[in-house]
């Protein structure tokens, strides 16, 4: 599904964010990426899509050579996959359906999307979708009327409005509370998966990346210090990808929370199911 190989980026200025990552993704699973702040995560989410030029190197997604595409190939190939920010990057003044929809702008012509002419399928798809996230009444709410995590989740509907054969999310729960944060990884772990498709999710909460995604790849100095399951995430491990520190006392502690938080949010599930 998605091959990279020896992938470097070295900026202007200099600093080699990339030093030879090699990744393979061969079935739809979650793959989180973590490592400290400046590790080079989102530089090798934003190659994958070009909107960092990779300085050398090859990233392959199924039939197509991202690597090679000269830049009018871009569009075309960007809208192969479905991208998640942080900040959301909603059109404000618009509603959750309009922005749902612009997922699709890749698809439509200009002109019909200028008019805002959605096909009838891609309207339909919309109202599944929105409903799917949970904001099924919301469709003519305008977005700078949401909260954080409704905002994410029209994010995710947009991506997924794609149909994307790849989704590529940085930090997307960075700006939200950590009750909200989890509700946002699993929707976003349980659609990938609904969906079949492969996700990338850079997260610097490490007990949020463990809790959800079936594979971690921890980055270091630009290189990949770590690939494996989230239970192989030992001590040792992160000490290689952060640096020196208690980690033993961490990922009980992070273990432990997680339990019942899990505990709690399965209790506010049936209490909401109860009242409708
Ligand atoms: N546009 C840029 N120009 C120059 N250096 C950059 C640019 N973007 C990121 N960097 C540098 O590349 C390194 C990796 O950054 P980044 O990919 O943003 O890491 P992360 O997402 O893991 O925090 C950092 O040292 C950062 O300062
Ligand atoms: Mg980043």
């Amino acid at each position: 599904m998605l091959v990279i190989t020896d992938l470097v980026k070295q900026y202007r200025t200099g600093t080699r964010a990339l030093s030879g990552v090699n990744l393979k993704v061969n079935e739809p699973q979650v793959v989180a990426i973590i490592g400290s702040s400046g590790a080079g995560k989102s530089t090798l989410i934003r190659c994958i899509n070009r909107l960092v030029e990779p300085t050398s190197g090859k990233i392959i997604l199924n039939d197509l050579d991202v690597t090679a595409l000269p830049r009018h190939g871009l569009r075309s190939a960007r809208r192969r996959m479905g991208m998640i920010f942080q900040e959301y990057n909603l059109v404000e003044r618009l509603t959750v359906m309009e922005n749902a929809l612009s997922g699709r702008l890749g698809y439509v012509s200009f002109w019909r999307a200028y008019w805002r002419k959605y096909p009838p399928g891609d309207v339909a798809m919309a109202y599944e979708l929105l409903d799917r996230v949970g904001l099924k009444g919301y469709e003519n709410t305008r977005a700078d009327e949401l909260s954080g995590g409704q905002r994410q989740r029209v994010g995710i509907a947009r991506a997924l409005m794609q149909r994307p054969e790849l989704l590529l999310v940085d930090e997307p729960t960075a700006s939200l509370d950590p009750k909200t944060s989890r509700q946002i990884m699993r929707l976003l772990c349980e659609l990938a998966h609904e969906k079949g498709t492969p996700a990338l999710v850079n997260i610097h909460d490490v007990g949020l990346a463990q809790t959800f995604a079936d594979r971690i790849i921890g980055l270091a100095g630009g290189k990949v210090a770590f690939d494996g399951t989230p239970d192989k995430l030992t001590p040792a491990v992160l000490t290689e990808i952060y640096g020196e520190e208690d980690w033993s006392k961490t990922i009980g502690e992070v273990k432990g929370r997680e339990t019942q938080a899990h505990k709690k949010d399965q209790e506010s599930l049936k209490r909401e199911s109860a009242a409708g």
